[in-house]
């Protein structure tokens, strides 16, 4: 393989377990290694490419606003950036938006937001309660904002203001409430904590307790936004409505974009109070706007229910069939398996070797997140491979390479 995980080794931080696996061609839910082998791909760019790997109407977008206009400083209007706020602002039940370059920053933005708002109506009010089990980016005060200790051991001191509680428990979120508080953030379904889905009405609850205090309902939908759910957005599953949205991931089908989306009363920045050299640049936004116009167009989010309720019952067949398996669950095409023990590494560099690519998620549960436009059969596809590798649990020799 050229020696590219060894030349990674030396040259990259070594920040994360990678599979030994060096892609290098996608094309809809495949991928193609350095030694052209080819993948069926249920990782997804980590819930990213909703639309697959190299969809025609984002190299085509690519190319054509490439040539047109890259980079302009926000100094400055630009049309893909008006026209991609008004499409999220039409369908959506925010009123305005911001743009920046990944979820972290999205977050980042958001709390300033909630801070800003708890400075101006809220006598000074900046605490932020989140929950346990949580993800909500890898920056200083997003690693602060993430309800799991794993990711701040010798971190501290980290940024102050959060208050973590128990996820789908909305007495916990009561009793934090203080003078204090400015607002509530929560996933509508926990993604990296390993696909927690909670009661119908819990964030119901949690918006009319936000209403009722006067405190923000902040959504992180950065992984369940864009259809990933089976709805444009989570939120509309739970006959909710934040005061802020953020997003990401699927924003830009692969094309580095965030957003922070908050109604008119909440959107209480002013000139100064935030900003980003890159966020909202003409190119990404031109295929976010490409990418969402295609998502709407083509009913994406109802792809991604039917099939994935179509994987979720193949999952829970498979949990009935397999010792090794506590639980099959998850909404739209973000599905989780459970298993009873810490098995979750094995099984996907099995998968991997028998070229199925899953998530990690947990020591014991991984994580199907695949393109949004799967079709049954490669769900049947996955199921086959991922039986094969259960089967095999114990005659797994790690790869040679
Ligand atoms: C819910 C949620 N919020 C925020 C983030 C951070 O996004 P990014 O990695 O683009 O900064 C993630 C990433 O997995 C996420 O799942």
């Amino acid at each position: 393989m050229k020696d590219y995980q060894a030349r990674a080794e030396k040259v990259l931080m070594n920040v994360v377990k990678r599979l030994p696996v060096v892609l290098v061609q996608g094309k809809g839910a495949r991928v193609w290694d350095d030694e052209g082998r080819e993948y069926l791909d249920f990782v997804g760019g980590w819930a990213v490419d909703s639309l697959g790997h190299s969809p025609s109407i984002l190299s085509s977008t690519l190319r054509e606003q490439s040539e047109r206009l890259i980079q302009v400083s926000n100094q400055f209007y630009s049309v893909p950036q008006i026209e991609l706020a008004e499409l999220l602002v039409e369908n959506s039940c925010l009123d305005q938006v911001f743009f920046c370059n990944s979820g972290a920053e999205a977050n980042e933005g958001a709390v300033k937001l909630a801070r800003k708002y708890g400075k101006v109506h809220l006598n000074g009010a900046y605490e932020v309660i989140t929950t346990y089990g949580s993800f909500h980016g890898r920056t200083l005060s997003m690693t602060a904002a993430t309800g799991q200790e794993k990711f701040k051991t010798w971190l501290s001191p980290l940024p102050p203001g959060f208050v973590h509680i128990e996820y789908d428990n909305v007495e916990k979120i009561k009793k934090a409430t203080s003078f204090q508080t400015c607002a509530v953030m929560l996933e509508p379904v926990q993604g990296e904590g390993g696909v927690n889905i909670p009661h119908e009405d819990y964030l119901t609850k949690v918006e009319k307790w936000c209403q009722e205090k006067g405190i923000l309902f902040i959504l992180d939908e950065v992984q369940t936004g864009m259809g990933r759910l089976g709805s444009l957005f989570a939120y509309e599953q739970y006959h909710v409505e934040p005061d802020i949205m953020t997003l990401a991931k699927g924003l830009g089908g692969g094309v580095p974009i965030g957003a922070i989306l908050a109604k008119d009363r909440a959107a209480v920045f002013k000139p100064g109070d935030h900003g980003s050299t890159f966020g909202g640049n003409p190119l990404s936004c031109a295929c976010a706007l490409a990418v969402v116009r295609f998502i709407l167009s083509n009913n994406i989010p109802r792809n991604a229910a039917k099939v994935g309720e179509y994987l979720l019952s193949q999952l829970k067949k498979v949990a009935t069939e397999f010792e090794a398996i506590r639980e099959a669950r998850g909404k739209g095409l973000l599905c989780a398996l459970e298993f009873k023990d810490d098995i979750a590494e094995d099984v996907t560099l099995r998968a991997a070797e028998k070229r199925l690519l899953v998530n990690r998620v947990k020591a014991n549960a991984i994580r199907f997140m695949p393109p949004l436009i799967i079709s049954k059969e490669e769900v049947d596809e996955a199921i086959n491979i991922l039986k094969e590798v259960l089967w095999n649990l114990n005659t797994y020799s790690i790869p040679s390479r």
